[in-house]
């Protein structure tokens, strides 16, 4: 690469081209490939030489998707796979074994609460909570048999924020793999790798992609540990579509100018809503009243895309405000060039108790705001009109 700016290789990073010299990214809608002989077939599979075997393994797009986010984020390498969850599905596998423990942030997405509380524990994989923002409940936390710490930083929907230094040289003090759900953040906006977290996960379904059209999930990491993710994954078979790899891949080239303006917006939003006196509680990292705002500041380069409100009234209030949204949409992604709506009580937190969810910051006034691209004076506008009560 010419240089190490992330708008450059983000549009040019790009792994070889065919005979046809693609200026663009091409598709290779293809599940395998052709060997030249017996002996290469061979080769390929003693990984003795390095190429295309079959797509469930690797296939040109997801190669480039790889490279290109492992250079934006710090990372030696990565692994893609079909979807957010099967990223997730796909470490914890690789990693845990009967009778280990996980330390995770309490406040984590709704099917990160499922695989902790009800899939891993069939398999005698334990888990523990500690709020972010609680020191010592991670240094209390940790157990003889804990193997990984997991932390969601900032968390879905709580908008909590942990000090990844701090809990990198935790993890490393013990000898634990830290590993970072950084999906809010983006590699444009926070590299947990250069804080110590051993692994960055993505769901790329969210602002990678950016425009609400494809699922996916992304591994980062050093080349030791992804290749025991291959290990698991090239058998267990998550992998990810070369189609949407090559969504993804052209994604990435303009995430750096979406992630500004959807900061720009989001702080324009959080600042409006602090003012309102219907709002009773806003969360935005970028925000001083944000409990963690110094820590956000220190490795934040913005404060995101999403703003999470609590609204006076509780469930009530927050279907009335929901309902009078003219242009947002109600949907259960974020993300999107679109504004979007969500009220985790009823939806993507729904499979918790109320106990639970209040444990992580749940109420049902609650509302998560995915704030797009519209113009900010018609996001604005809309909430507005939203808020008032006849
Ligand atoms: C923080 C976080 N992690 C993981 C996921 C799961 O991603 P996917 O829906 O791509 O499986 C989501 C989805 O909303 C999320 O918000």
């Amino acid at each position: 690469m010419p240089n190490d700016n992330f708008e450059t290789i983000a549009i040019r990073l790009q792994t070889e081209r065919s005979q046809y010299k693609e200026h663009s990214v091409p598709l290779y809608l293809t599940s395998s490939y052709k060997f030249d002989d017996a002996e290469e077939m061979r080769a390929l599979f003693a990984n003795e030489k390095e190429g295309n075997v079959y797509s469930r393994y690797a296939n040109p797009n997801t190669t480039e998707l790889i490279e290109k986010m492992a250079a934006l984020e710090g990372a030696q390498t990565g692994w893609v796979t079909a979807t957010g969850m099967a990223a997730l599905f796909t470490t914890f596998a690789a990693f845990l074994a009967a009778g280990d423990h996980v330390l995770s942030s309490r406040s984590v997405f709704g099917s990160t609460h499922q695989l902790l509380n009800n899939i891993f524990p069939k398999w005698n994989i334990s888990y523990s909570y500690a709020d972010l923002d609680k020191k010592e409940q991670w240094e209390n936390g940790i157990q003889e048999n804990t193997k990984m710490i997991f932390v969601e930083t900032p968390s879905n929907p709580g908008i909590d924020i942990i000090d990844l230094e701090w809990i990198g040289a935790l993890a490393k003090k013990h000898g634990i793999l830290l590993v970072v759900d950084n999906c809010f953040a983006t590699p444009y906006l926070q590299q947990p790798l250069k804080y110590g977290a051993d692994l960055s996960i993505h769901s790329a379904t969210k602002f990678i992609d950016g425009q609400g059209r494809t699922l996916g999930g992304i591994i980062l990491g050093s080349d030791e540990l992804i290749r025991q993710i291959e290990g698991f994954a090239r058998h267990s078979g998550p992998a990810m579509s070369p189609f949407n790899a090559w969504i993804l891949s052209k994604s990435l080239e303009t995430l750096a100018v979406r992630m500004d303006r959807h900061c720009e917006n989001a702080l324009k939003v959080a600042n409006f809503l602090e003012a309102r006196e219907e709002i009773k509680q806003v969360r935005y990292p970028f925000l001083p009243s944000h409990p963690q705002y110094d820590i956000a500041k220190k490795q934040m380069k913005q404060g995101g895309g999403i703003v999470t409100l609590v609204i006076n009234g509780g469930g009530a209030a927050a279907g009335r405000f929901m309902d009078r949204l003219k242009m947002f949409s109600i949907s259960a992604n974020l993300g999107d060039t679109r504004s979007i709506a969500t009220h985790p009580a009823t939806s993507t937190h729904s499979k918790l108790t109320e106990e639970q969810r209040l444990e992580v910051g749940i109420e049902q006034g609650t509302v998560r705001l995915s704030i797009g691209l519209e113009h900010i004076d018609d996001i604005i506008a809309d909430i507005s009109q939203a808020l008032q009560v006849d």
